[in-house]
């Protein structure tokens, strides 16, 4: 597989009814372990399509698109984090995935979903792949500094509706911003596309005004102290992925992990922001690829 970076999108897509609305996946690749992806804010499936191919050759893998995200249905709901575990819970019951061997590759939001889930079902899971997941920040100087203002102001009710329901700050600004290489038009216009209209972007608002810091929201902070403890006292095989200068992993950070996670192994992609599956995801999903080929015990 050539290392360039492919700006078309996986192949194998399905749609499967979820609390009554429609969830696309895509679902490629088969082998002993079933490799669920889960992307954030304010991606979808098509984060991951230059990583997936090489899983695919390890694993059958489900990469869905999350509720209100990329092609998957926008129900009028508060998008609240407790609003996407359901989703999420239903989706892994509904493709019966909870009775493979589940790994789950992590990313942002999508490392909130699938920790709590693991944490919930420890015995069904066998490994852990990780990169720039949520951790709870006591305080605001846990949010990378260049993106602590444009954060401060998305918390702000009218600032934060401007900013991402009408002018797409989070789709037109955060998103290129950080990634290192930066993203094609062709790219850019993949991720506009679910999120046209001003009144599909309830989803991209909400996620920053969930995010876990200085205790706020408390019920979400409560929430990711939970599986924050779990994931550090958990002796599941993991693979922990970061970047420089990374955003919410920082290379402080993942020695920090490295030196405290059990059952470990860390992975340097070298230069990367926050999207880091849109830096260096060859060496990702080889990386994912090579950890599951040992086997996870
Ligand atoms: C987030 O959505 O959690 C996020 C996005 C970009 C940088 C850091 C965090």
């Amino acid at each position: 597989m050539s290392d360039a970076i492919s700006a078309a999108p996986l192949q194998g897509y399905a749609e499967v009814s979820v609390r009554g609305s429609r969830m696309r996946y895509a679902e490629l690749g088969s082998g002993l372990y079933t490799a669920l992806f889960l992307h954030g804010n304010p991606t979808s499936s098509y984060l991951w399509r230059n990583v997936v191919p090489h899983v695919a050759a390890q694993a059958r893998c489900v990469v869905p698109d999350l509720i209100g995200m990329g092609g998957s249905d926008k129900p009028a709901i508060a998008y609240r984090i407790a609003d996407h575990l359901a989703y999420v819970d239903e989706f892994i019951r509904t493709l019966d995935l909870d009775r493979d061997r589940l790994v789950l590759v992590l990313h942002d939001w999508g490392s909130a979903l699938g920790l709590d889930w693991a944490r919930r079902h420890a015995e069904r899971v066998r490994g852990l792949a990780l990169m720039e997941f949520i951790p709870p920040m006591p305080g605001w100087d846990d949010m990378p500094a260049p993106l602590r203002p444009l954060f401060r102001q998305f918390r702000t009710e009218d600032a934060g509706r401007r900013l991402i329901i009408e002018q797409n700050a989070f789709i037109e600004q955060v998103l290129p911003g950080a990634v290192a290489r930066g993203l094609t038009p062709v790219e850019m216009e993949h991720y506009r596309a679910p999120f046209r209209e001003p009144a599909t972007r309830e989803p991209l608002w909400r996620f920053p005004n969930e995010l876990p810091i200085a205790g706020e929201p408390a019920d979400t902070y409560a929430f990711a102290q939970r599986y924050h403890d779990w994931l550090l006292g958990s002796a599941m095989p993991k693979l922990l992925f970061w970047g420089t200068p990374g955003a919410l992993i920082t290379p402080d950070r993942a020695a920090w992990y490295a030196a405290r996670l059990q059952n470990c192994q860390t992975v340097d992609i070298g230069p990367g922001i926050h999207y880091l599956q849109e830096d260096n995801p060859h060496l990702i999903g080889r990386e994912i690829a090579a950890w599951l080929g040992r086997g996870l015990a």
